[in-house]
């Protein structure tokens, strides 16, 4: 009888030894994160911090009471969201340069990426490529009508306005969230710094391009903090005399000012931006950016046009490759 005992016990106990191990490991598992953090971002902490606000619930019943003596824990400041609207046109560099783009994007914190293509239709291309970038995002399009594609003119005026109208409606029964908006051409280069400075951006924020207007860069002048004049090589008589890249909006501004923008009636190349700022804001009202606009932090670089001279005018490749 006793034996029969010990090689019951000896058979059973190493099952009672992994249900204890199981046990034990299960409950030194870390908790889930209540909001998961999904994008890097290396400016998490310090000035305009890109950190992504935690949601937290309601506390679960019961654990209220216990908490009275504890300071409550403050509820983080909402993080500005930053609209980034791209025009993008069908060539054979466009998906290398959305590509620049969304890696750049990626380590953003709460940025929205609304991509405007100059299009009859939503490309394949593009649709694919947005679906695995990696970024909430917003895919819209429009075509500009063949009488203003020419050289010469302005471009993607009516994607920066389906940009604008689409910002508009979503956040037109709402009480506008914090917000700050930027046009971001596919081809230029953004430093990651730039989007910690426009996150600040009360009305209208301005900062130096790089590589613009004939010059190694163009900038903001300022004095006392206020914007007094411009460094520029060309056309400096332009009310602002900015490139695209160098100036955010927020998004209440874009809101309460309903019918800024872009013309394509009278607007010649170049003054664009001043005639969309004009609509909105005033020199004297910028927030200069980038150390009191002494810093280069975006660059409106060009790819070159590509050399497809030895292209067969027939498939030839057994493959079929996206580039
Ligand atoms: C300069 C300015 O930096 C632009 O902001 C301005 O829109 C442009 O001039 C203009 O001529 O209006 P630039 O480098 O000469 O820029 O222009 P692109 O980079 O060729 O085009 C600006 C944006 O519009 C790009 O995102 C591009 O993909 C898009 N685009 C261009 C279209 O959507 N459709 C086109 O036919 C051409
Ligand atoms: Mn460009």
């Amino acid at each position: 009888m006793k034996s029969v005992l010990f090689t019951r016990f000896f058979i059973l106990l190493p099952w009672i030894l992994i249900v204890i191990i199981m046990l034990d490991v299960d409950t030194r598992r870390p908790a889930t994160p209540i909001t998961p953090r999904p994008y890097f971002s290396p400016y998490a902490v310090g000035r305009g911090g890109a950190r992504l606000p935690m949601r937290r619930g309601r506390p679960a019943h019961g654990t209220e009471k216990r908490n009275q003596s504890r300071p409550q824990p403050q509820p983080e400041p909402q993080l500005p969201t930053i609209y980034a609207i791209t025009p993008t046109y069908s060539r054979p560099v466009q998906k290398a340069e959305l590509t620049r783009l969304a890696n750049t994007f990626r380590q953003v914190a709460q940025l929205h990426w609304i991509l405007v293509e100059d299009a009859a239709a939503r490309s394949e291309l593009v649709s694919r490529f947005l679906a695995r970038a990696g970024l909430p995002s917003t895919h819209l399009h429009v075509p500009t009508p063949r009488r203003y594609k020419r050289p010469g003119l302005p471009r993607a005026t009516e994607q920066r306005n389906a940009g604008l109208a689409w910002l508009r409606q979503r956040h037109q029964h709402q009480r506008a969230q914090p917000g700050v908006l930027f046009f971001a051409d596919d081809d230029n280069t953004y430093s990651l710094e730039l989007f910690q400075e426009m996150r600040t951006t009360r009305k209208v924020s301005v900062w130096p391009v790089g590589l613009v207007g004939g010059r190694r860069y163009e900038r903001p002048l300022v004095e006392n903090g206020k914007v007094v004049g411009w460094y520029t090589g060309w056309r400096a008589d332009r009310p602002f005399a900015i490139d695209m890249a160098g100036f955010a909006v927020s998004l209440q501004v874009i809101l309460s000012n309903p019918k800024a923008v872009f013309k394509r009636r009278g607007s010649q190349p170049g003054m664009q931006e001043s005639d969309f700022l004009k609509q909105i804001t005033t020199v004297e009202e910028l927030e200069p950016k980038a150390n009191n606009c002494t810093k280069v932090l975006v660059w409106h670089t060009r790819t070159e046009k590509v050399n497809l001279a030895n292209e067969p005018k027939y498939h030839l490749d057994t493959v079929k490759i996206e580039v």
